[in-house]
């Protein structure tokens, strides 16, 4: 509690004392509050305890920021003003011990983009894909349990995180809140994340379930998709993360799944995720999410969250009338409640109340650095023009806000960072994607860099070399800079948000004209792309080298000063296929980018439209497979300082699959290599699309060579028989192939697997 203020420090040492365990623990009248029994029997002692009207208080959510004077309706009663709102608000009950929720959104750090108090900054993580692109889960896990860590400094219990949607369009305007395009590397990466946090006593929910994959009428829009399909890609990411992460709670989306809304599915909510997947915790809504309530009630949802954003409070007064009406049984009532209780004792919120004291912003900043090290890829490197050499003396950086700070993406997720200057917020103007159909952006909506700037971070890691600066905004200064500097390192940005998509994929304003222009002048042009996703490149076969360093946050600057002169040996891989252009993707158009949405869906009437995805589970590399396709970068592409050899690959089939192979450091550097196996199951004239079935990072020393065994989840090469809800694994001979991405085949075998059926 060092560096908190005298009154802040009696407001927290009151507040802990008021929900310390060791207190109710003597009370055996409360004897849900020791901690060795089951969090299910926990919660069956105090619901035993609860009236009708304290059960309704758990699943009835508010939105958080009531401390800030933002009201929508009246505060709540027994609102803790101690601590900052933000998000979403879940009454405590106080005479039963029953903390309140204190939500935060979290892919990317504690947000705080809409509700701060002055100063109230928190530790920028790159986005959720620079993390899948590290392909690293132990990151993720760090990264998570960093943010549960901060928030629970900050005074939250439960982080709004673990965005899995996967990246079926690579213009989602939050596809770099998302872990990429494939179900494995978003499961695995999403759950670390998930497990890391709640590690800290903080319940993370995974959302937003499910296929939320555009933005564009994400209130109006029916995602269309044959079950199967569903269950072998988004709804498998989801599984996996679920399966290793545990999350207490499970955001369910805005847009319909198959005609119906994914808050009131009973598909989604009650078949695959209660039933199948045997999920314990409780499913809230996102924010104005909700339609209904006894459909709402009986097909799965078990909490309200922020019912200002509703078209009404479905799940207060209206709940409680249709239980004495009968339309919803008591049951399900007891079964929300009890759900949530459970998440709560499981996680740890009794026994580890929040407690607002200053963040350990070094150490945070630590784990930011090492995410954005490792999630920045390098996508082109001619004649080894990087890392840079020791005799450089004289480096032009230009544009993209390089001597402020690097890009961050918009929306709830945004992270005020440490070290934020007003002028590092961009107010929208200069380099805005215009939205056709969309109407004026969210108001407070602003561009947010994230300090350091690279300009310094470049200047201190190239010692003796001459680093000068243009903001790239007239081309002419530009170029001369570059012309009489050894290299240029251009920084270009493409600003993504929640809430609408990009039209295109191609960089804003006049970036693409600078980038030409600058190598023109100097063919020592190394590109550093400050990007939420894919974008295309017109001047690649012009530039030396590009870095997509995605948005890095808070210590991007660092990283990407340490890759340029290698420092950092770049290991980043691609998460998600950066195409040639849109027209190679399943919809060149995003459907419904040209129809005007109210925002919100009960400011006015929705124009209900489709999102019919007909390439089923081919999404991202599949698809570009299926299509015989070839893309700009591969799923799974980065380059490395050093080389590596893949071999040594041997499959045993039968009853399961299991890999096993070699690699190699070939180069003359320490470096890291991300090796990729890919299965192929048989089909009737030869073999179906290639799928991710297991990966392994490996840090080797030159001339190093290791060997690593992978056991397949047959979940990833199976097939989801929907009528008979199992899935079926084909016998036959399936194609494995070793590599250094998708498109690579560095080896390759077959293997004889039986066939099997397997239980969801
Ligand atoms: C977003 C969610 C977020 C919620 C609360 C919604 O608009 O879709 O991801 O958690 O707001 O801020």
């Amino acid at each position: 509690m060092t560096g908190m203020n005298p009154l802040a420090r009696i407001v927290t040492i009151l507040a802990a004392a008021a929900f310390t365990p060791v207190a109710f623990a003597q009370s055996a009248a409360q004897p849900w509050l020791d901690a060795s029994l089951s969090p299910d029997a926990r919660a069956d002692l105090v619901q035993a305890q609860m009236t009708e009207d304290e059960e309704l208080m758990l699943v009835d959510g508010y939105f958080g920021v009531y401390p800030t004077g933002r009201l929508l309706k009246p505060a709540p009663e027994g609102i803790r003003k101690d601590l900052p709102g933000s998000a979403g608000y879940v009454r405590g009950i106080p005479r039963l011990g029953i903390p309140a929720l204190r939500e935060s959104d979290a892919s990317l750090g504690v947000a705080n983009g809409r509700h701060m108090r002055p100063g109230d900054t928190a530790t920028a993580l790159p986005s959720t894909l620079a993390i899948a692109a590290s392909f690293n889960p132990e990151l993720a896990y760090a990264g998570g349990a960093m943010i549960g860590k901060e928030a629970r400094q900050k005074g939250f219990n439960v982080l709004l995180a673990g965005g899995v949607d996967l990246a079926r369009d690579p213009r989602n305007g939050r596809v770099f809140e998302y872990v990429g395009e494939d179900p494995l590397l978003a499961g695995v990466i999403a759950g670390e994340a998930i497990r890391g946090t709640q590690d800290q006593h903080i319940i993370s929910t995974t959302k937003h379930y499910a296929l939320n994959d555009q933005e564009t009428g994400r209130h109006a829009l029916s995602a269309n998709i044959a079950d199967g399909a569903a269950r072998e890609s988004d709804l498998l990411a989801f599984e996996i993360a679920i399966e290793r992460g545990d999350p207490g709670a499970i955001m369910c989306a805005y847009n319909r799944v198959n005609g119906v809304y994914a808050c009131e599915n009973d598909y989604l909510l009650n078949k695959v995720l209660k039933r199948d997947w045997g999920y314990r915790g409780f499913v809230l809504s996102d924010w104005g999410a909700v339609h209904s309530t006894v459909d709402a009630a009986i097909n799965g949802l078990d909490q309200e969250s922020a019912v200002e954003f509703d078209k009404e409070d479905f799940f207060g007064a209206a709940l409680k009338q249709a239980l004495a009406d009968g339309k919803v049984p008591q049951a399900r009532l007891h079964d929300m409640a009890h759900r949530i209780l459970r998440s709560m004792f499981k996680n740890g919120l009794f026994e580890h109340p929040v407690e607002r004291v200053a963040i350990e912003e070094k150490a945070d900043a630590a784990v930011a650095q090492r995410a954005a090290e490792e999630g920045i890829v390098l996508l082109k490197n001619e004649g080894n023009l990087l890392p840079l050499m020791a005799h450089t003396s004289s480096i032009a950086v230009i544009g993209g806000h390089a001597d402020l700070g690097v890009l961050s993406g918009g929306g709830s997720s945004q992270v005020i960072p440490l070290g934020n200057k007003p002028e590092q917020e961009l107010p929208l103007g200069g380099p805005v994607i215009e939205i056709p159909g969309y109407g004026p952006q969210m108001p407070g909506d602003r561009m947010i860099l994230d300090p350091p700037a690279p300009l310094t971070a470049i200047r201190a890691a190239a010692r003796g070399a001459r680093v000068v600066y243009d903001d790239g905004s007239e081309v002419a200064n530009a170029v001369k800079l570059a012309r009489g500097c050894d290299v240029a390192v251009v920084f270009v940005e493409q600003w993504m948000r929640e809430g609408a998509d990009l039209p295109d994929l191609s960089l804003s304003g006049s970036q693409n004209a600078l980038i030409e222009a600058v190598a023109a002048a100097n063919p020592r042009t190394i590109v550093v792309l400050v990007t939420g996703g894919p974008v295309l490149m017109p001047w690649l076969d012009k530039v030396g080298a590009v870095l997509e360093a995605w948005y890095p946050g808070n210590r991007g600057a660092g990283a990407i000063a340490n890759i340029l002169t290698g420092a950092v040996n770049p290991s980043g891989r691609l998460p998600i296929t950066f195409p040639q252009s849109e027209s190679q993707l399943p919809r060149p158009v995003i459907p419904g980018i040209d129809i005007r949405q109210p925002r919100l869906q009960w400011i006015g009437n929705q124009i209900l439209f489709d999102v019919d995805y007909t390439e089923d589970a081919n999404v991202g590399y599949k698809w570009f497979a299926a299509q015989k396709l070839t893309p700009l970068f591969p799923f799974g592409y980065g380059l490395s300082y050093t080389s590596f050899d893949y071999g040594g690959l041997g499959a045993t089939g039968g009853a399961t699959l299991t890999v096993s192979f070699d690699v190699r450091n070939t180069g003359q550097r320490r470096g890291k290599a991300t090796a990729q196996v890919y299965a192929a199951p048989p089909t009737a004239d030869g073999h179906g699309v290639a799928r991710l079935v297991g990966w392994s990072k490996l840090d080797l020393r030159p001339g190093e060579t290791r060997h690593v065994t992978i056991s397949v989840d047959p979940r990833l090469f199976a097939s989801f028989d929907s009528a008979a809800n199992v899935w079926q694994v084909a016998a036959g001979d399936y194609a494995i192939t070793l590599g250094a991405s998708s498109a690579d085949a560095s080896a390759t075998a077959n293997v004889h697997i039986n066939a099997s059926t397997i239980k969801p």
